[in-house]
């Protein structure tokens, strides 16, 4: 539907036939528009507020005062709601303000709109860029068909910290992957531009250094030096800026005693001046707000120190919007800064092509796009290669005419599948475990619950059914354990004594990982470890499939179960590719992007540590006065990089192009790579550096390469690295990024541990 808008007529006189609209041209539309604007609707258009309907987390916005602002044109975007009905009506009413400007609509689509894909850290351990584009590009697809045109991701917070719940939204623990993958999305998302009407805004978040909260409890405070931050966290967010994206999310976390959200270092010197961003900020939910908790002044006072220091819209704290416009007449804030922010939001919303059709998004036609055939089959493939095979003793793969019980919380439990984030999509029609099981397999399958989640149901009730009862007024809650723990175990035992092999399917409900869902402990929950230990007893071999948002601790299913497939949560067509890696039929391929460790205390555990002075082996026995412990030894459970395969895959050394080379050259890094076993399998062939003398202390190890390759059995294959010193730099202490002559260790292998090296001087 068309609106008649006078104005905007006028106005789009001024944009020429042509698709592809120049710089220059959007200056000159968007300063037009804004010679008209008050103060007041610039200032609307700093605004973000939730779609009715969606209630945040201080339910700031009731309906009718969205309306309001809407209709006196306050508003400059809404998020959190795919109601086509419901945004179409909103932009009818956006274009009958004064000045017709569109809204643009939000959404934390963080894996997947209605088809959903992995979670982030799953998708993360395919190492397959095309497949992590693609899951962007079909969310985008998807989420455009449904009006929805700027998505609340990529989550690009590196995070070292299992403790830390929202690991899950990221990809792992390491700067340089996380960095393609924030690429990768945001190619996804965004496509080539903005032209046609099924790319989105990527938004990334969240900015910056969020993963490094203090003790993994969410919301801390971050506190590192900016050597560290440079060298070790920000890198992906800087990755997505060079990709293009169009936005970026403010954290809630402080760095260097400033809330992000007004830190003039990040947003401006650093994301601006030093990376050339030129689209919006806007802060995460409430966040501005929440500086008066951090301790920086009263709403109106940190307002004013947001917009200053580079942050352009506002998302739920009413602080732009309730207090800008008295700053700048007490002379608090500028009124240049308001019409950079107004700038900023209205040339987004000209690139989008908003000005053209604000209804482009909803006129689509796509609708049928949505949670489509070809999205599940493509879901499918993705889930399939976004699993880590830990542990086999050669269980896997079961025949498909084996005598299958499949036993645990997790083995009919569709709605565990999808995993955080995924409130948008159909979670009860998500494929379970047991269903894609019986889907492939050719002997008996028996399916029992086997346990509870957790012993304790004051545990239980929360983690299951808190974030309901936070958002849903007078949510009901079901019944807590309303089977008894010995009849389960009993229907259980029955259930394995026919059976071959036993599935044991376990882990931490969806709600134990993502926002706000920080732990103490890294075990599997209680009554799950107890149902292990039964199962284990019967003397069946016990395949473990490990649903999970992070690293846990897993020293006795290690050494207990006689494979561990970590399948974390893979969305819609979770079972169908659960049962297409345990019965064969997709050889897995999945490394881990973060290190899992052997126990809590060796949190925060990561591959690419430094050494200190007094290093100690990884595994060698504890040594007074050395760097260790005395209860563990320094390895972990399962190295960053690690992954098992159906077949086996043989290394050679690797092979410099030339031992010595200059400042500035380039050098190739060759290794062969063999197939070794009887099956095809993929492999993700990784380069490592080490810079032996720096003038600061360098990591043992850095991810600079990695290819994924797919080999024929008995295949060999020569994978050949193109680098140059500039992938040898870092930042000095001196905040220059650069590379230092001297000897370099270069390591191949297929993870972080099992590498072989090789001596590059550069002088
Ligand atoms: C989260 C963001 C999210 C926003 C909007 C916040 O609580 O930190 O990741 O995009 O809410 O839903």
């Amino acid at each position: 539907m068309k609106i008649a808008f006078p104005v905007l007529a006028a106005l789009l006189v001024l944009i020429p036939a042509c698709s592809t609209p120049s710089e220059k041209e959007m200056d000159r539309f968007v300063s037009s528009l804004m010679k008209d604007m008050s103060i007041e609707e610039k200032i609307g258009q700093l605004n973000l507020q939730s779609a009715a309907g969606f209630v945040s987390a201080e339910k700031v916005t009731t309906e009718d005062e969205n309306r309001r602002a809407l209709e006196s044109g306050m508003l400059g975007a809404l998020y959190g709601s795919f109601d086509t009905k419901t945004l179409r009506e909103a932009q009818e009413m956006a274009l009958k303000a004064p000045h017709h400007i569109p809204l643009f609509f939000g959404y934390d689509i963080i894996h997947g709109h209605q088809t959903i894909f992995p979670v982030p850290l799953a998708l993360s351990t395919s190492w397959n860029m095309d497949l992590i584009e693609k899951s962007a590009r079909i969310a985008a697809r998807e989420a455009t068909a449904q009006g929805i045109n700027w998505v609340f991701s990529p989550m690009v917070d590196i995070a070292r910290d299992p403790r830390w719940g929202r690991i899950v939204e990221g990809s792992g623990e390491d700067p340089f992957l996380g960095g393609e993958i924030a690429k990768a999305m945001v190619r996804g998302y965004q496509g080539e531009g903005f032209e046609g009407d099924s790319t989105v805004m990527a938004c990334v978040k969240h900015f910056a250094l969020y993963g490094a909260a203090e003790a993994g409890r969410d919301y801390n405070t971050v506190d590192m030096s900016r050597q560290r931050a440079l060298n070790e966290y920000l890198y992906p967010y800087e990755a997505a800026a060079q990709a293009g994206a169009a936005s970026y999310m403010s954290s809630f976390n402080e760095f260097e005693g400033v809330p992000a959200t007004g830190n003039h270092y990040l947003l401006t010197e650093l994301l601006r001046d030093s990376w050339g961003f030129d689209g919006f900020v806007v802060s995460d939910a409430t966040a501005i707000k929440e500086m008066q908790a951090h301790g920086i002044g009263d709403l109106q006072e940190v307002s004013a120190t947001a917009l200053q220091a580079g942050l352009d819209m506002d998302m739920n704290s009413n602080g732009f919007v309730g207090t800008l416009k008295k700053s700048l007449e007490e002379g608090r804030a500028r009124e240049a800064d308001i019409d950079l922010a107004c700038r900023r939001i209205l040339e987004a919303k000209y690139r989008l092509g908003l000005f053209e059709n604000p209804f482009k998004y909803f006129e689509t036609g796509r609708e049928s796009e949505v949670y489509s055939p070809a999205h599940k089959a493509a879901a499918r493939e993705i889930a399939a290669e976004s699993q880590v095979l830990l542990k086999n003793n050669g269980v896997l793969p079961l025949r498909k005419d084996a005598r299958v019980a499949v036993i645990g919380p997790f083995a009919d439990a569709p709605s565990e599948m999808a995993g955080t984030w995924s409130m948008s999509s159909h979670l009860r029609e998500c494929v379970s475990i047991i269903d894609g099981m019986r889907d492939v397999s050719e002997g008996s399958i028996a399916c029992a619950a086997g346990s509870w989640m957790f012993n304790d149901p004051e545990l239980e009730e929360t983690v299951l059914y808190g974030l309901y009862k936070y958002f849903v007024p007078g949510f009901q809650v079901p019944p807590i354990h309303p089977r008894g723990k010995q009849e389960l175990l009993c229907e259980a035992l029955a259930a394995a004594a026919g059976a071959d092999v036993i599935v044991a399917c376990v882990g931490e409900p969806k709600n134990m990982n993502g926002e706000g869902a920080s732990r103490t402990t890294l075990c599997l929950p209680d009554a799950q470890e107890e149902l292990l230990k039964a199962l284990k007893a019967t003397g069946k071999p016990v395949v473990m499939v490990l649903t999970t948002g992070r690293p846990l601790t897993l020293g006795w299913e290690e050494e207990n179960m006689d494979a561990i497939l970590c399948t974390w949560a893979l969305g819609t067509e979770a079972g169908h590719a659960i049962a297409d890696v345990l019965y064969g039929d997709v050889n897995p391929s999945g490394k881990l992007t973060t290190t899992f460790p052997r126990s809590l205390g060796q949190v925060p555990l990561y591959y690419n540590h430094k050494n200190t002075g007094r290093p100690h082996g990884d595994t060698a026995p504890y040594v007074k006065f050395r760097s260790n412990y005395i209860d563990e030894i320094n390895a972990p459970l399962y190295p960053f990089g690690f992954g098992l395969s159906y077949t086996g895959f043989e290394y050679g050394e690797p092979v410099l192009s030339s031992a010595e080379i200059g400042l500035g050259d380039e050098f190739t890094v060759s290794v062969e790579v063999r197939n070794t076993g009887t099956r095809a399998g993929k492999e993700t062939v990784q380069l490592y550096i080490h810079d032996i003398y720096g003038s600061t202390t360098r990591p043992v190890k850095s991810l600079r390469a990695f290819r994924k390759i797919c080999l024929e059995p008995g295949e060999s294959r020569k994978v050949v690295f193109q680098l140059s010193t500039d992938d040898l730099r870092y930042w000095n202490a001196a905040l220059e990024n650069v590379c230092e002559p001297g000897d370099f260790e270069i390591m191949t292998g297929p993870n972080s541990r099992d590498v072989k090296t090789v001596l590059l001087s550069v002088r």
